[in-house]
């Protein structure tokens, strides 16, 4: 008789198994990562499964309930004790009696809760730097003049397998405490039992694995932050390294906006004041410590419970949170102090989390091409599929990534703030009482706009005020380019973005300024500004769209291609636009709007992505030293495709699908 089949779920592993193996075992076996923190002992209860029952046809194995055994003593007193949700099954304790498919519950789901408008929901299978390893160590004895310490590691390399444990410093002179402390509230620790849980990190490179938390009795969670360090704002997921449950998402303004708006005049004001990295990395690094507190209120969890963090960053933020002087980062050749990943004590550079936690950064492209940019070329994984994609996120700085699984190319183009409604004469952020939509009838020339905070599309006389009060005042990014696509399909504006005077005499939407015309969108109430769109507005967006457009040409032609098959908007800005007025505006090239998304914060995504399964780390490492990079202010041809792409939406490139 040949042995039962099981199947586990969602990664589709499956193999034969003598009756009575444990399923944890079974899993293990297979490359299945399903969590302990209690080493099978059925008191931590992070070995959870489900039985799919029924039949699952494609491999033939009929799975029930009565093909897993029944629960033993131990597992009924992690029931009674602890609870254990219907359907569920602690691995550790069941096991196998027939052919099985086992579903492994996994909690990390990247949904359009984390990625606005995320493409697909995606798993993030689990394999952390960090393990909760709880062991009992024998009591000590006078004929065996063995150490404590030395006795918890032939415990640890007894139970887990680990060898050559190294110890965080901080912990020694704690050891004898620790293990010396009873927990009342443990009824599965008997007394008389040395049980402790080891916190054990395994960095990437291949130096020893490190104890870096000791607690007393059975500790069940640890977590980690995720955090992308952007010029404007600061985004964190506080996660359960154990569940892969995101606890809390959150975020904060940069503070060292008051040092300098943009990244240039950030790194001009550490060349003018002597203290002005320090005070900028002091500054970073306290946000980052507010928003850690911010998440585990949030999250309910604590920081000292927090073991492993990991930093994505442009390489300006990234290198003023290290404490990096940026200023070669200003100049050319735009010298990182150090591209590589990262990996030290959180410690070291005043991040308050517990003592022991270990702190990683992605490895950065370029000088201009970040830590964040790999962040989110590890979460779209361009270079893991055959299409050609690019990938562009957009700020004052786009970063370009376009390839496949082939040959992966990058670059970053200076667009200017001008994206982010900065330059432009009503331009503002994103915010309550900005216009975020707008459309304009292309027989009146009248517009309708839509109005954050409102979720209704008016005119002048139809807008109606909600229960916020702060009226309309401004135009943000996403509205910023829909009007200007909108006034050139409207014909107020041609090719070459001048806007037509002589449409005066048709509508007094149009309106003189000094020797150029504007477009009157919004006269506005009392107290209310007016907003306009001028000459010398449209003119930035071109630059800005230029520059963008002309850094995406330059890697296509890098790549030798003359279309690519799928385009990913990774940011705050990406979110918000829509893909036909971008293409309108010969932003991004001609590709099947279809495959046009927006992916939110990529690049915190990918930081996840690492935190959760070290084996993304050394992916992203490998691929970025493959990625060929292009530095766009040294290719003489550079020039040329910029003022192409001034025109709209280009002067010699064709947009097939926008004729559709
Ligand atoms: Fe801890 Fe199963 S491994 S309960």
């Amino acid at each position: 008789i040949t042995d039962p089949l099981v199947l586990f779920m969602p990664s589709g592993k499956r193999g034969r198994f003598p009756v009575g193996t444990p399923i944890l075992d079974a899993a293990r076996q297979l490359g299945v990562y399903v969590e302990s923190v209690c080493g099978g002992r059925a008191t931590c209860g992070r070995c959870q499964i489900e039985v799919q029952e029924g039949n699952f046809a494609k491999h033939k194995i009929v799975s029930s309930n009565d093909h897993i055994s029944p629960k033993g003593p131990k597992e009924e007193r992690y029931e009674r004790v602890r609870g254990l949700p219907e359907g569920r099954r602690l691995s550790c304790s069941a096991t196998i009696a027939g052919d099985l498919v086992i579903d492994v519950p996994q909690d990390t789901v990247i949904n359009a809760q984390v990625v606005r408008k995320a493409a697909t929901d995606r798993v993030i299978e689990r394999n952390a730097a960090v393990q909760l390893c709880y062991v009992e160590l024998e009591e000590p004895d006078m004929h065996k003049p063995l150490g404590d310490l030395d006795r918890l590691k032939v415990a640890l390399e007894k139970d887990w397998g680990w060898k050559d444990l190294l110890v965080a410093p901080h912990l020694i002179p704690q050891v004898q405490k620790i293990l010396r402390t009873k927990l009342p509230d443990q009824p599965e620790v008997s007394p008389g039992k040395w049980g402790v849980t080891a916190v054990v990190h395994r960095d990437m490179d291949s130096s020893r694995p490190f104890i870096i938390g000791l607690f007393p009795g059975l500790k069940n969670e640890a977590y980690g932050i995720a955090c992308d360090i952007g010029s404007t704002t600061i985004a964190m997921h506080l996660v359960s390294l154990l569940s892969g449950r995101i606890a809390a998402s959150s975020g904060t303004s940069n503070p060292q906006i008051r040092f300098g708006e943009d990244l240039m005049s950030r790194v001009s004001y550490v060349m003018m004041n002597p203290d002005g990295r320090e005070a900028m990395t002091k500054a970073v690094r306290e946000a980052v410590n507010s928003l850690i507190g911010k998440v585990c209120e949030e999250g309910q969890a604590n920081r000292e419970d927090i073991f492993d963090c990991v930093f994505v960053a442009n390489p300006i933020m990234h290198h003023l949170f290290l404490g990096i002087d940026p200023t070669e980062l200003g100049q050319a050749p735009f010298a990182l102090a150090v591209s590589g990943a990262l990996q030290f004590w959180a410690h070291e550079i005043d991040i308050e989390v517990n003592r022991g936690a270990r702190l990683y950064t992605l490895p950065c492209i370029a000088g201009h091409v970040g830590a964040d940019a790999a962040g989110a070329t590890l979460s779209e994984g361009p270079y893991r599929q055959d299409k050609m994609m690019l990938l562009v996120d957009v700020g004052t700085n786009a970063e370009i990534v376009l390839g496949n699984r082939n040959r992966v190319v990058a670059a970053s183009s200076p667009t200017g703030p001008a994206f982010e409604g900065a330059e432009i004469s009503s331009g503002q952020r994103a915010a309550p009482g900005a216009i975020e939509r707008v459309r304009i009838d292309p027989e009146t020339l009248e517009p309708k706009y839509r109005v954050i905070g409102t979720d209704k599309w008016s005119d002048e006389e139809g807008f109606e005020e909600e229960s916020w009060t702060t009226g309309v005042t401004g135009i943000c990014g996403s509205a910023i380019i829909e009007v200007v696509a909108e006034m050139y399909l409207s014909g107020i504006i041609s090719e070459d973005g001048v806007v037509d005077g002589t449409l005066m005499a048709k509508s007094p939407r149009i309106i003189p300024n000094g020797r150029t015309f504007s477009y009157l969108l919004r006269e506005g109430r009392q107290g209310e500004p007016r907003i306009t769109v001028t000459q010398n507005d449209i003119r930035a967006i071109q630059l800005a769209k230029a520059a963008l457009y002309a850094g995406v040409k330059l890697l296509m032609e890098k790549q030798g291609v003359e279309t690519v098959d799928t385009i990913r908007f990774a940011g705050a800005f990406g979110s918000f636009i829509d893909p036909k007025y971008a293409m309108v505006l010969g932003l991004i090239p001609d590709c099947v709007l279809s495959e046009v998304k927006a992916v939110g914060n990529a690049a915190g995504t990918g930081a996840l992505m690492a935190l959760l399964n070290r084996d993304h780390r050394r992916e992203i490492e490998q691929e970025v030293g493959r990625i060929e990079k292009i530095e766009t202010a040294l290719e003489p041809h550079f020039q040329q495709l910029f003022i192409n792409a001034m025109a709209l939406p280009n002067k010699v490139d064709p947009f097939p699908q926008l004729a559709e």
